[in-house]
Order: structure tokens, then sequence, then C-alpha cells
């Protein structure tokens, strides 16, 4: 018989409701029984929610962690309290799932790591993207060999209009960065699964208070106030690997383009190359003739039902809770998310600067 997971929240606003709380709940081995929110009534509607009758609710992380039978906790908390909140659970003896971007820092988030290694416990960072039907095939073709050496790669991560206006994404301190470290941090991290190249050498960057500034700006969740604006609005990357692989990584919360793509990875490799550009297609040459093939991923037709077997979020959350229950590695590994933070924190360092960082 398989035994049940007790689940904390901590942070039960946008991304625990949109995200971890409903796919948890569909779970038949799991049972949510602690909240936390440093605002209780969140904390609180979660729990009536989600958790189990006897749930507790909590405003401190602290009294939380105490309670022995909790295995597992999902931190969902802006980036400034990912890394104590997580080490912190770590040191309490659960297994984390901390969302995306991993930390703040390089230095955060490799402490991170190391709490993992001297606890023994799981940790892995909400990169559910990695989950979604397109991104599980062309992880299979890249595994594979398809592409051959994959030698040159596109992180895509540009809307045109769309920043958060809720929380506190706009500000420096607590998120530390804008688009970058929020949504860029999704599609370098799915480029690298795909490349299976995690050694970077060289990074340059540049980033962007534009369009931030701008007053009564049309946006998809209402105008920002640029006063508070003190995050980039847009920044880009070029990042060149040890094996001489050449990665661009572009993002935005707002830029004049209509070449718009979030959340993913444009591929070339010396056997053939992949996008996820309307679908996702792969290219290449066969009997002296280029070729291009687009990827069904639906159920072909049939009208009641669209071929999908689990949403990203659903299969993040169960593939997670049998790692705990079976006592397996997160397809998300800690090392590979400090990677994509050191990348990040290097984009920015070299924008400030306007020198390349040598990693
Ligand atoms: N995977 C994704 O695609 C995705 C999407 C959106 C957000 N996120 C990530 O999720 C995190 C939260 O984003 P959100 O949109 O849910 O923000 P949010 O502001 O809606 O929710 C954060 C919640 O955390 C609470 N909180 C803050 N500090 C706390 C603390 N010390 N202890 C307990 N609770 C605390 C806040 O009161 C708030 O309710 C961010 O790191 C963000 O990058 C990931």
């Amino acid at each position: 018989m398989t035994r049940t997971v007790r689940v904390a929240i901590i942070g039960c606003g946008g991304i625990a409701n949109g995200k971890h709380m409903p796919s948890l709940k569909k779970l038949k081995h799991v049972e949510m029984v602690a909240f936390c929110d440093i605002e209780l009534d969140k904390a609180e509607k979660a729990a009536a929610e989600y958790g189990t009758e006897d749930a507790k609710v909590y405003q401190d992380y602290q009294e939380l962690l105490k309670d022995a039978s909790i295995e597992a906790v999902h931190v969902c908390t802006p980036n400034d309290a990912h890394a104590a909140i997580t080490i912190a659970a770590l040191e309490s003896d659960k297994h984390v799932m901390c969302e995306k971007p991993m930390a703040k820092t390089t230095e955060e988030a490799q402490q991170m790591v190391e709490a993992a290694k001297r606890t023994g416990k799981k940790l892995t960072i909400g990169y559910n993207n990695r989950f979604r039907q397109d991104s599980q095939y062309l992880h299979q073709v890249c595994e594979q060999g398809d592409l051959g050496e994959i030698y040159f790669a596109k992180a895509h991560a540009i809307r045109r209009r769309a920043v958060p206006t809720w929380g506190v994404f706009l500000d420096e301190e607590k998120q530390g960065g804008g688009p970058l470290i929020d949504i860029g941090t999704h599609a370098l991290d799915l480029t690298l699964w795909m490349m299976d190249n995690y050694k970077p050498k060289v990074v340059m960057g540049s980033s962007y208070h534009k369009l931030g500034k701008k007053k009564d700006a049309a946006n998809a969740w209402g105008p920002w106030d640029p006063e508070k604006f003190t995050v980039e609005d847009s920044a880009f990357g070029f990042i060149t690997m040890e094996n001489g692989a050449t990665i661009i990584l572009e993002s935005s919360w707002a830029l004049n383009s209509l070449d718009v793509d979030e959340a993913k990875c444009s591929l070339s490799g010396t056997e053939g190359g992949a996008d996820m550009k309307g679908g996702l297609r792969l290219n290449g040459e066969r009997f002296g003739k280029l070729h291009e093939t687009n990827v069904e991923l639906g159920a072909g037709g049939v009208a009641f039902y669209d071929g999908s077997v689990e949403t990203d979020a659903d299969l993040e959350a169960r593939l997670w809770i049998d790692n705990i229950i079976h006592d397996t590695e997160p397809v998300v590994k800690p090392e590979q998310a400090l990677v994509v933070t050191q990348i990040l924190e290097a984009i920015y360092e070299s924008a400030k600067t306007g020198k390349a960082v040598y990693l």
C-alpha cells in the first residue's frame, strides 16, 4: 500500500493557488496539512479550500517547521525568501519544492544545494515548463541524439506588454530583478536541459529600463506605477559554453515586438534543429532536401478529447510526490537550477559593468 505524504505550503498567493494546491489536491497520496502566509487570511483561505480537516495555519514559517509530521514543504513566497525558508525546511528534515527562480543570488543558491547535500533531503525547483508535452517530447528527441551536437540555441522569454503588477514583482530588493529572473529563468532552464550542457564559460549581458518608465501603459494586468518599477523591463544575454556552444537569451515583460514567445527554446545541432514556435517543429536534411516535421501532440481530431493526459503542473506534482515515496531523484536537480542562477547573475553583472563575465 502506498503511504501518504504530508505536505505544507509556505506562501499562499498566486502560484500556490494557481499551481501547487490544485495539482496536489488531485493526488491520492497527498494531504495538505499546514499553510503559512505572513497575511494569515490567505493561509486560512487555503486551508479551508485545500487542507485536511485538522489543517493548521501559521504566520511564521519557523513555527510550521517544528511539526515533525510534515514531510515536504512547497516554498511559494517571493524570491527574497526562497533561500532562507528552503534551508530552514531542509534542516528541519523536510523535502522541499521551491518555486523558481531558485534564489536571488548564486551565493544563496549554492547554500541551498549544500543544505540539501548536508541533510540528505530532496530539493527541487518549480521549473514546470519542463513538464509540458512539447518539452517532454523534445527532451526525448535531444536525449536520443537526433539533433546531434547542439551548438547554437535561443532561449525565448518575450512578452509585448505583460508586466506582473500584483505582489512584489517590480521590487528589485524582493525579487532580485525583473523579466530576466522571472521568465528568462524558465527559458534558460529549458534550453540547458535540452542541451544537457551545464558548463557556461563566458557571459555578456545588457538590460533596459525603457518602457517601465511609461505612465498609463497598455498592459495585460493593468497599468504599472513607474515609480515602483525598480527592476529592468528587458534583459538579453549572450552565453558561451565550455564546449564552444552559444546561447542567446532574450527576456522582456514589455517590448515593442511582434516576435513574442515565452518559456520556449530554439535549438540547432549538427544533425537537426527544433523550435517551439507555433507548436513543436523539428527540421533537418534528408535525401538531399531540407525538411520540417510538425509534431502532433493532440488527439488527432477526436472531438471530445484534446489528447492532453495531464497539465504540466499536475505532472510536476505527481512526479515530485513519487520521488518522495519511492526515494528517487527529482527531474529538476538543484545543481542544474544553480547553473541557471549563475548565468542570470552574470548577465545582470555584465549589464552593469559593460564587461564580459568569466565563470
Ligand atoms: N512556476 C511559475 O511559472 C511561476 C509563476 C508565478 C510565480 N512564480 C514564483 O512564485 C513565487 C511567488 O509568486 P506569486 O505570484 O505567488 O506571488 P504572490 O505575491 O501572489 O504570493 C506570494 C505570497 O507569499 C507570502 N509571503 C511573503 N513572504 C512570506 C514569508 N516570509 N512567509 C510566508 N509567506 C510569505 C505573501 O504574503 C503572498 O501571499 C515567486 O518566486 C515567483 O517567481 C512561479
